[in-house]
């Protein structure tokens, strides 16, 4: 379903380089977990950034549902990030001037999908923003916000979620539940997940765990 072969991307920072992804390759098949470790700083974002196609590598290339993201057209590559990816932000990135039910709303309006629906139900059930649905993102304390955040990235039902540190905002119990749902997500839709957390338990709900550090991907030994 992704694909990632020998990406590589450096930051620039007047004489010096900084190489964040040194020909980094990961495959990540439908209905597969994976979680994303390593120290702050090593490029975690950066490598679900590109693989979203949010930010390009210098090298490299990255595959979604066997179509090169390089090969795509900017409106073409907009239209599969609106149906098929759902991203959560490691700062939220939400929609601000709009209320939480818009947040929720938004790409499902724009892919043409009802406004109601069971699933958005059990979203809001699960991740308890029945009484927040009114209120202005901008307004919301920082655990409110990722769980928009989460709601928002599943919202239309994407076939392959990233998810960016999503529960570091969270109490322990309300964790756990958002890590059930998301594995729940995969193997109920035959999508796939790539998790970055620094949490071993969080972790410990995908099937995979892979380390970065110092550019290199490497992966960590079965449980
Ligand atoms: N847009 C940018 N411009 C310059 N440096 C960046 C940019 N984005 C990230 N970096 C640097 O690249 C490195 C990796 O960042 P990031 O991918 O956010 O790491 P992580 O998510 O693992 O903490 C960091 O040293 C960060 O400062
Ligand atoms: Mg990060």
């Amino acid at each position: 379903m992704l694909e990632l072969h020998a990406v590589s991307r450096s930051y620039h920072d007047g004489e010096s380089e900084l190489r964040v992804l040194d020909r980094v390759s990961l495959q990540l098949a439908a209905g597969e977990s994976v979680a994303l470790l390593g120290p702050s700083g090593c490029g975690k974002s950066t490598l679900l950034l590109i693989a979203a196609g949010l930010e390009t590598p210098e090298q490299g290339t990255v595959t979604i549902d066997g179509q090169s993201l390089q090969a795509l057209d900017e409106p073409s590559l907009a239209r599969l990030r609106r149906r098929e990816l759902g991203f959560v932000f490691q700062d939220f990135n939400l929609l601000p001037g709009l209320s939480v039910r818009d947040n929720l709303l938004f790409q499902r309006r724009l892919n043409g999908q009802p406004e109601q629906d069971p699933w958005l139900d059990e979203l809001v059930s699960e991740l308890e923003l029945e009484a927040l649905l009114g209120r202005s993102v901008e307004l919301l304390s920082g655990g409110q916000q990722q769980r928009v955040a989460i709601a928002r990235a599943l919202a239309h039902r994407p076939r392959l979620v990233f998810a960016d540190e999503p529960t570091g905002n969270l109490h322990d119990s309300l964790s756990h539940r958002v890590m059930r749902l998301l594995v729940r997500c995969v193997e109920e839709a035959s999508s796939a997940l790539l998790l970055v957390t620094h949490s071993a338990a969080m972790a410990a709900y995908t099937q995979r765990r892979l380390r970065l550090d110092e550019g290199l991907l490497q992966a960590l030994p079965e449980r």
